[in-house]
């Protein structure tokens, strides 16, 4: 079986906060782990940044429903490449966190135009996405809907159901 990576960025349709990414989240979990999907999604203010790593077709059937759903907009694909079949994302079919975007100089411009990503600097975002996700795993974070480290998939999803 072929493996991809996949990194898009897109514009989310409603505030942070909102009850619409726990939302998002308890589908993510449940779908990705009967797909062998793995990943993490992160959010700031204004932008979604969402690695996906596992079998290619689940990955690429996915994309193409996430990119017609209306929680977001401008979805634009910045890398998809072969993959290892070990996950960088271990066990976890999703994770969340915000990140700030001025430390990658992600951040849009005034007129919400984002800045242009080579697939050098793509590349770059992924390893940071990595980094971040494997400092969650062992660390945890402050977001309140974030997977805790050592959280089983069964109690993520009970927590953020009942948040
Ligand atoms: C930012 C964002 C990230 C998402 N991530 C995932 C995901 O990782 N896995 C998933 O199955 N759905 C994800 N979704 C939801 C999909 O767009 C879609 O609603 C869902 O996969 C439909 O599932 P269904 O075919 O079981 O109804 C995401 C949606 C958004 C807006």
């Amino acid at each position: 079986m072929e493996y991809i990576y996949l990194l898009y960025r897109s514009i989310p349709t409603f505030a942070d906060f909102d009850d619409s990414d726990r939302e998002i989240l308890k589908t993510a979990v449940v779908n990705n782990a009967a797909r062998g999907i793995t990943g993490y999604l992160w959010r700031t203010g204004d932008q979604f940044f969402q690695a996906l790593h596992g079998p290619m077709a689940e990955v690429d059937a996915l994309y193409q429903k996430l990119i017609i759903d209306p929680r977001h907009q401008d979805v634009e694909l910045l890398l998809r490449a072969f993959a290892p079949a070990t996950s960088p994302f271990k066990n976890w079919s999703m994770g969340y966190d915000h990140f700030i975007d001025t430390e990658l100089d992600l951040m849009p411009e005034l007129d919400g135009s984002r800045p242009a990503l080579s697939p050098e600097r793509a590349v770059k975002v992924w390893d940071a996405l990595v980094r971040a996700a494997e400092s969650a795993m062992r660390f945890g974070s402050i977001q309140p809907i974030a997977r805790a480290p050592q959280e089983s998939e069964r109690a993520y999803l009970e927590r953020i159901s009942d948040a």
